[in-house]
């Protein structure tokens, strides 16, 4: 693929994963693109590297603006793999000598993950470094989403370069917002939801930071999906919103079933919650991936989790995304148990105990054994509604 030119001397060198299914746990239907930026200037410096095996498709992307020996310097934004992972190899092919510049954590990190001699030069907040006509600033962004993460300014293009922030797994021949519209914006939040969640206070102190910087911000380019150029506040402006966690009238219901009871079970709860005119999203475990739960549970107010009792335990699909949820950390939610059980039915309480260490609002849970008769179904149904009618009242309480 021909790079893409950003601004005059500025490229795309990147390259799409277009067979990528699952990124470390995360579901790519659309691929992913691991961006990787050229700047030619009387320096010539490219900012961070792609995937290990895509390293050779980056060089030959390079090389046709300018010969790899001329790159002066690198800079490492994020040691993740994906970023780093083709650093040796460039290297090697550049010149090991010249200088890598990143965050300390960044030293520190790639010093880890690579054991060879790299000649890395740590730069601090607000470093800046010249390289003729340009100058580019660094911004460190520590755990956002690793502790090694840092930004990369180019102040007379007012081009940010933000490493995993802003990004979206989604690979196309489109480089640019303006091409993509809207349909982008699914991909972004499930990015959000899936990889920097967890980091969402630390958002709104960033984005409070730079704007008290007085950043100004013409250009947005991540790491992976598209560049927003045409307009970069949208995005940020949906961080901002993300970010808060505010949520909808809206419920996710996750499960799993057996032998179709807790199922029968799923189905007139949501029933209920629909009745009381909440948006009801029932996710059926062995259809739906974690990954797009987890987008869906961003701005839900309810989640409802229900298992079957296996063992004496959670159902296994239950089991993970309980335990990917919780890394996640979602806040100021509702959280209420389910299940059908044979005879012990110790899964509703123990779905209950993690939903209690979440620190979600609890709802009493409800259970039934074997197949849910006329009278269990109506019970659930109604659990459904006592779950919308609370939804609808801490919402007011919260929007007050
Ligand atoms: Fe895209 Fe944190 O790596």
């Amino acid at each position: 693929m021909k790079p893409t030119q950003i601004v005059k001397g500025v490229y795309d060198v990147g390259v799409n994963d277009w067979n990528i299914e699952d990124f470390h746990g995360y579901s790519t239907p659309l691929g992913t693109s691991y961006n990787a930026y050229l700047i030619v200037d009387e320096k010539v410096v490219l900012i961070d590297t792609v995937k290990k095996e895509f390293t050779d498709q980056m060089l030959a992307n390079i090389e046709r603006i300018i010969d790899p020996r001329k790159i002066d310097f690198v800079i490492s934004n994020h040691t993740e793999m994906d970023h780093s992972g083709g650093l040796a190899q460039v290297m090697h092919r550049i010149g090991e000598e010249k200088t890598v510049y990143c965050s300390k954590m960044g030293a520190k990190n790639l010093k880890l993950h690579f054991h060879q001699q790299l000649n890395l030069e740590p730069v601090s907040d607000g470093q800046e470094l010249s390289l003729g006509s340009r100058t580019l600033t660094f911004l460190e962004t520590r755990m956002l989403h690793w502790p090694d993460s840092m930004f990369t300014y180019l102040k007379e293009d007012k081009i940010l370069f933000s490493s995993d922030g802003f990004g979206q797994h989604y690979a196309g021949f489109e480089k640019f917002d303006d091409a993509v519209g809207n349909a982008i914006m699914p991909h972004a939040k499930k990015y959000f939801a899936n990889i920097l969640l967890l980091y969402a206070p630390l958002i709104l102190k960033l984005i409070d930071r730079v704007a008290k910087m007085g950043l100004q911000i013409d250009i947005i380019c991540p790491d992976h999906g598209i560049i927003w150029r045409k307009d970069p506040a949208k995005i940020i402006n949906a961080y901002f919103q993300w970010s808060k966690q505010i949520p909808r009238p809206k419920a996710v219901l996750v499960y799993d079933t057996m032998w179709h009871s807790t199922e029968k079970m799923a189905n007139a709860i949501a029933s209920g919650l629909a009745a009381e005119g909440i948006d009801v999203r029932p996710m059926y475990l062995r259809k739906w991936h974690r990954s797009d739960i987890m987008t869906e549970v961003l701005d839900a107010k309810a989640v409802i989790i229900g298992s079957p009792t296996l063992n004496n335990s959670l159902f296994p699909t239950v089991s993970d995304i309980i335990t990917y949820m919780k890394g996640l950390k979602p806040q100021n939610k509702i959280g209420a148990a389910f299940g059908s059980y044979g005879w012990s039915g110790e899964a509703v309480k123990q779905i209950t105990k993690e939903l209690q260490e979440m620190k979600f609002e609890i709802i009493e849970p409800i259970r039934k054994q074997y197949i849910p008769d006329k009278k269990g179904l109506e019970e659930s149904y109604e659990f459904g509604q006592t779950i919308g009618r609370t939804i609808h009242s801490s919402l007011k309480r919260e929007f007050s």
